[in-house]
């Protein structure tokens, strides 16, 4: 029986470690990670992460050949395959700090590898890592093995959060990047048998180490890039009277540029596109490329115009001051089905938004009050420091309201804004919120959610990204 263990038992390894024991009974998974928490979590009734088909995936093969535990050591001893999927979050000191990625945890888990090998290991980067970090961690692994082999391969992971099982089960493709010795193609062709179990061989792409690391960098910054393109024209669009959801549809139906992920949004968030992009962009200027690592940066910074945009129409549209307005805020995951917030533009929202002392309610299906309190009382580039979380205490000052009900956050409330995209948004009676609320009421809609038309004959003054504005919001040009 081959005998896999990957550690790391976060969104990525919990996942995708369930899938493979799903779909190869004959091979024996084990997840390992340094949180108690997170492990007990997974051996639980309620899993650590919210994700569709999760549970039911894990049901069924926990126990039988998945299995969970803290007993690091003893599984990577015994494991003929180590998936390494900790967090390689950006550096928020020294060297590089904002831009590169903190490959700390990483390092801890190749030096651990090192300790307690006895036999030879293929070690899987599943983690997203800069370009050039398999040669570093060779160097690791070599320089303190005792006379065990390992082969590195990069196979990084494309799945997207909320959607995890169904990209896992159907992935349009998988990466293996190897060395091209004869060691490095037979340990490739190893970790193709695995996949090769459900996912389709013309889907299993093989490459050089170096062009599997760079890959995934460079698809999430062009997955990103559209995000940013088509909210870039969202400005345009309210500023001349085009809708963006008529643009990007018009765009979209060319076969060559396709329909998805073309939404315009109050800016794309979650824990790896910005975390990915700088990275590219420390990459590019070490290398010493400043006129690529620029073109990354803007993308960037789209973004951020977007959340501030969105920020400044909110405060402009209601006479220029939020100061003590009670303002609504549904949703907080950086996208529906998820509870993740890891870089949510929700956070930059909710912050510029105390920032002009508007009393801020919020309301997510699936966030914790705590992660919320937590994620707005922490630093930029803090929320992937895991080990360095401590929980918030009793005392502190919690900055924002949370309820667990749409309409009591939406009581008595001067505007709602709509920053996560949940379907339970699009059903919710909005007469009845519209007559809880103060007049004039507005709507500030970041994710489309809403027919704005519909909205307007309720009552509000309505916000949707991109699409033609309000008279009212002529009036009141943002500043932005
Ligand atoms: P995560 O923070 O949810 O999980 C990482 C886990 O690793 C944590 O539970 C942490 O306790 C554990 N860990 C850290 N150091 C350890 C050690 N030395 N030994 C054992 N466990 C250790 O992160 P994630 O979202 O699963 O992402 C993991 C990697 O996958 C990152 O590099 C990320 O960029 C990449 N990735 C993430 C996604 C995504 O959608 N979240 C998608 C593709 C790739
Ligand atoms: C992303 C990549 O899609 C995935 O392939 C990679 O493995 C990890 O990073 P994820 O961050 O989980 O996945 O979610 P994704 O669906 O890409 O959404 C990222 C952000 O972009 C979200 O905030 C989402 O709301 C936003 N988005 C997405 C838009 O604003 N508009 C779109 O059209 C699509």
């Amino acid at each position: 029986m081959v005998k896999i263990c990957c550690i790391g038992a976060g969104y990525v390894g919990g996942p995708t470690m369930a899938v493979i024991a799903l779909k190869c009974p004959a091979v024996e998974v084990v997840v390992v990670d340094i949180s108690v928490a997170r492990i007990t979590a997974w051996n639980s009734e309620q899993l650590p992460i919210y994700e569709p088909g999760l549970d039911d995936v894990v049901k069924q093969c926990r126990g039988r050949n998945l299995f969970f535990s803290t007993d690091i050591e003893k599984h990577i001893a015994r494991a003929d395959i180590i998936f390494v999927s900790v967090n390689t979050p950006t550096k928020t000191r020294g060297l590089g700090a904002g831009k590169a990625a903190d490959l700390t945890y990483w390092e801890n888990a190749a030096r651990m590898i090192a300790d307690v090998a006895k036999a030879d290991k293929i070690v899987v980067e599943k983690s997203t890592v800069p370009v050039k970090t398999a040669e570093a961690i060779e160097k690791i692994l070599i320089h303190n093995s005792r006379g065990v082999n390992f082969q590195i391969l990069s196979n990084p992971e494309f799945l997207a959060e909320g959607t995890a099982i169904k990209d896992l089960f159907n992935p349009d493709r998988v990466l293996i990047g190897g060395r091209e010795t004869p060691e490095g193609k037979k340990a490739v062709q190893a970790l193709k048998q695995v996949y090769a179990n459900w996912v389709p061989e013309d889907r299993i792409i093989t490459t050089n180490l170096w062009s599997a690391e760079l890959s995934k960098l460079a698809a999430n910054a062009f997955l990103a890039q559209r995000i940013s393109s088509v909210n870039a024209i969202s400005a345009l669009c309210e500023a001349t009277g085009a809708d963006v959801a008529e643009v990007a549809y018009a765009i979209g139906k060319d076969t060559r540029v396709g329909p998805r992920f073309l939404s315009a949004s109050v800016g794309f968030g979650g824990s790896c596109f910005q975390k990915d992009i700088l990275n590219l962009v420390y990459i590019c200027e070490c290398h010493g490329l400043p006129e690529v690592a620029n073109y990354w940066k803007d993308v960037i910074k789209i973004n951020d115009y977007q959340k501030s945009r969105f920020v400044n129409r909110v405060v402009s549209s209601m006479f220029n001051t939020v100061s003590e307005k009670k303002i609504a805020v549904l949703g907080f995951a950086f996208k529906k089905d998820t509870g993740d917030t890891r870089e949510t533009p929700a956070i930059d929202v909710c912050k510029g938004l105390l920032g002009d002392k508007a009393k801020v309610c919020i309301y997510d299906p699936q966030v914790t009050e705590e992660q919320i309190q937590r994620d707005l009382a922490l630093n930029k580039f803090d929320w992937d420091h895991p080990v360095h979380l401590q929980p918030m205490s009793a005392t502190e000052v919690k900055p924002v309201a949370v309820t667990r009900d749409a309409y009591e956050a939406t009581k008595g409330a001067h505007g709602v804004c709509i920053l996560t995209e949940w379907d339970e948004f699009k059903k919710l009676d909005y007469v009845r919120i519209y007559e809880s609320m103060q007049k004039p009421a507005f709507m500030f809609d970041g994710r489309n959610v809403v027919d704005p038309q519909k909205m307007r004959e309720i009552g509000f003054i309505v916000y949707s990204i991109g699409k033609p504005l309000d008279s009212w919001l002529v009036d009141r040009p943002a500043v932005v």
